[in-house]
């Protein structure tokens, strides 16, 4: 009499662990998804200090009126990520806010980053939960001018921020896949885009770069399609090639950000989406913008 209860006890059991390990794999799955969307975005690396703990942040941002320092991505659970869910990590990256209601200052790209498809998000939040937590307390805004945090972020989501409207998928090829990770995961405009004194970014300078240009007010080149000030008669192919490698047509190695974001991510694009930043960038309008 007891055998069959046996074997329902047995069987039920068996399907426990089945689709256990099936949730396992499948978190497995989104998560690896997740880092080859984190080398999208050139590895969050303003996040990291240079030569300092990867992720744990604390890299100084100049703002225009104060200084403010990068955060601590890891899932620490005192200083990093580990006690936010899902959502408020997700709140936190596509609309700026905080667990606590504390706005997120315009520097973290929030408002380009809405734009993330929400499989891409849910998958990088994914990943960013298997990094070895690091404990690093970062130091807070220092500025001079009263409720800047308050103040500007009111400002900045009232009169400038436009919002996106999320997708759920990502273009899968060609230039407008391109135009995706430039504007949305690679954040290939964030830093070629010149801001004016405010840090709002010029629409009328589109990718045209910046004699001093943002987040570190460094030169950063003109990658519209313009021949004289831009990259106009780069290929296809050698614009895939610095994604990758760093290395221009001139065999010239790139230096500072773009280094950084190549090492920390973006050498492990693959190539179909290098090609595709490629095919967007020779769509976007050129403009004669010289930057040094
Ligand atoms: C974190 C900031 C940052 C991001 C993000 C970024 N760049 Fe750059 N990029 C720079 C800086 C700074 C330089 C100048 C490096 C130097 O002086 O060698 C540069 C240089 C370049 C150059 C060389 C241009 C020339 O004329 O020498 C190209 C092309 C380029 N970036 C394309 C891209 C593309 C495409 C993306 C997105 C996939 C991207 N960048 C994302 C900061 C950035």
């Amino acid at each position: 009499m007891r055998r069959p209860f046996l074997n329902a006890a047995a069987f039920f059991l068996l399907l426990v662990c089945v689709s256990a390990a099936h949730a396992q794999t499948a978190k497995d799955d989104l998560a690896a998804r997740g880092q080859y969307i984190f080398s999208l975005a050139g590895g969050c690396a303003c996040h990291t200090e240079p030569k300092g703990t990867p992720n744990a942040g604390g890299r100084v941002i100049p703002l225009p009126f104060g200084k403010l320092y990068s955060t601590n991505i890891t899932p620490d659970k005192e200083t990093g990520l580990g006690n936010w869910t899902d959502q408020q990590i997700r709140d936190a990256m596509i609309k700026g806010v905080r667990p606590n209601g504390e706005r997120l200052l315009p520097a973290m790209p929030y408002e380009a980053y809405s734009g993330m498809a929400d499989e891409d998000l849910q998958a990088l939040i994914a990943y960013l939960r298997t990094l070895k937590p690091v404990r690093k307390q970062m130091p807070r805004l220092k500025t001079w001018l009263p409720f800047y945090r308050g103040v500007g972020t009111f400002f900045w989501t009232r009169f400038v921020a436009k919002s996106y409207t999320s997708v759920p998928k990502a273009p899968a090829a060609g230039a407008e896949r391109g135009r995706y990770l430039v504007e949305h995961v690679s954040l290939c405009i964030d830093c070629h885009t010149p801001r004016n004194s405010m840090g709002i970014p010029q629409p009328s300078l589109y990718l045209a770069g910046a004699k001093k240009g943002p987040p570190l007010n460094v030169e950063v080149p003109n990658i519209t399609p313009d021949k004289g000030t831009g990259i106009g008669d780069w290929s296809r192919d050698s614009i895939a090639d610095l994604i990758q490698t760093g290395t221009k047509p001139d065999l010239d190695n790139v230096q500072g950000l773009m280094a950084e974001v190549v090492e920390a991510g973006y050498k492990n694009m693959k190539r179909e989406d290098a090609q595709a930043i490629a095919d967007y960038l020779k769509t976007v309008p050129p403009i004669n913008h010289k930057t040094n």
